[in-house]
């Protein structure tokens, strides 16, 4: 394993390593923080569940608490704060009057995080998953995101005059759909809205699942813009992918929304044309270039995406969701797609972003780690996922096939984590050498500066 020198005289003109991005690396060093923060809690549920009476030594702080902590780190923390990074970049937040507001941001984030953290473990919760904000974390975590979106206005509003006119356009439009969000969060933590349900299973609707998956897809569509530069040649692709994505909006939006089965073909073939996307999207992604070390991590995401199109929909199919439902089985399909195909993507958009200083995540071994434990998890849950199916008590009572696998889910578990400690550490380095070439820059541009004062 050969250590990284960071060198940031290579950087470049997609990446935006060195003294100037300061936000940038700030933004990538906590979520990697909370991402090992995440699946070391990750290790301790999975010990809990392999020795359920190991509760009794938490007091009140068992299972039920810790994985709120568990799943919320990961989402708004690991899966939140790379996309911050982006931003930084995309908005140009660590050039001029911005750069040394990109760093409070940051922290207030992390606070958010630690104030909703205190927050689960003292026993509030909104009850609904993902969306588990309430009292004075509801307000803050919102706040963050306000902070955000006013330092980026203002990293718009100094950047250079000679911008093109498509530059600015994107940036506003992503601004306007920007302030939506902690309105949209606030407004969703309440236990008072609940959106349509399968009354089949309690879970979501085809539609619903439909909506939240092109939301993804247009994101995937529009993150090469912020990242880098389209090849000379034209590529048909990108266009048909903008009307593939406008015609499946122009579906979605016929379907029902009220409450509705998973049995009714409608749903089932809607979501179905989600798997256009397979061949689509690595060949959009081919019309732009991409620097060489993001190489290995778009190949990664593309693979865990076709791999999360098919798995997804075979689950949403009648019989297979019906025995599936709120079994491991879905626990497992949860961390292919936010462990495995969420984590590769942001892997792939930081690679993009750092540019050479990129290959802190493409060591062999930490790839290959992550990956196969990644993916070891999803095929154990399954498994277990199949035998609680048809046995619900299968993994509430222990026996020898239910502690063997959860036995193997702690291995691939204690995996992940030693590979996302290592692209910490690395990230850190990184940040703190970048911090000290930025102070020798004061240190002797300052006299100069006096001097012409
Ligand atoms: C990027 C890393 C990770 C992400 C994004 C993530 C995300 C999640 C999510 C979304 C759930 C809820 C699943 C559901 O109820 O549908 C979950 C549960 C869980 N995760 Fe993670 N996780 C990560 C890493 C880990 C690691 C490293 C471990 C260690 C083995 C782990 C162990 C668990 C356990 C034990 C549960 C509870 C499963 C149950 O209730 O039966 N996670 N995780």
């Amino acid at each position: 394993m050969s250590p990284i020198h960071p060198d940031f005289s290579h950087a470049t003109e997609t990446s935006v390593s060195g003294a100037d991005a300061q936000g940038v690396l700030a933004a990538i060093e906590h979520a990697l923080f909370w991402l090992v923060v995440g699946n070391g809690l990750g290790v301790m549920l999975a010990l809990l569940l392999l020795g359920p009476s190991l509760n009794r030594a938490l007091g009140e702080l068992t299972y039920g608490r810790w994985i709120m902590v568990h799943m919320n780190l990961a989402l708004y923390g690991w899966c939140s704060l790379p996309m911050v990074a982006f931003l930084f970049s995309a908005y140009g937040t660590d050039r001029g009057i911005t750069a040394r507001w990109a760093g409070p941001v940051v922290w207030s984030w992390s606070a958010a995080l630690a104030l909703g953290s205190f927050s689960w473990l003292s026993g509030h919760s909104s009850g609904k998953l993902f969306l588990d904000w309430s009292g004075i974390a509801r307000v803050y975590f919102p706040l963050a995101m306000m902070a955000l979106w006013a330092v980026l206005s203002l990293s718009m509003i100094h950047a250079p005059k000679r911008e093109a006119a498509k530059t600015r356009f994107l940036k506003i439009t992503g601004l306007l759909l920007l302030l939506a969000v902690p309105v949209l969060i606030f407004v969703a933590s309440s236990p008072g809205i609940y959106p349509a349900f399968n009354p089949d299973t309690g879970g979501p609707t085809g539609t619903s699942q439909l909506e939240s998956s092109l939301v993804i897809v247009a994101i995937l569509l529009l993150l090469p813009y912020g990242l880098t530069k389209r090849k000379a040649e034209s590529y048909w692709t990108v266009t048909a992918s903008w009307i593939l994505l406008a015609t499946e909006a122009v579906l979605c939006a016929a379907l029902s929304r009220t409450d509705i089965s998973h049995h009714l073909p409608a749903q089932y073939l809607s979501l179905g044309s989600l798997l256009l996307w397979i061949p689509m999207t690595p060949a959009y992604y081919t019309a732009f270039s991409w620097h060489p070390s993001a190489c290995r991590w778009r190949t990664a995401f593309l693979c865990w995406w076709a791999a999360l199109i098919i798995s997804g929909w075979v689950l949403f199919l009648p019989g297979v969701l019906d025995h599936f439902k709120f079994t491991d089985g879905l626990v497992g399909h949860s961390i292919a797609a936010l462990a495995g195909f969420v984590t590769a993507l942001l892997i792939f958009v930081m690679t993009q972003l750092l540019g050479d200083n990129g290959s802190l995540f493409n060591r062999t071994w930490s790839f290959y780690t992550w990956n196969i434990g990644v993916l070891s998890y999803v095929i154990i849950m399954t498994i277990a996922g199949w035998f609680e199916g048809s046995d619900p008590a299968f993994t509430i009572v222990p026996g020898i096939a239910r502690n063997l696998l959860y036995f193997l889910r702690l291995l691939t578990g204690l995996a992940m984590l030693a590979a996302s400690a290592d692209w910490l550490r690395d990230a850190s380095r990184i940040r703190r050498n970048a911090a000290a070439s930025d102070s020798r820059i004061k240190l002797t541009t300052a006299p100069a500066l006096e001097k012409t004062a």
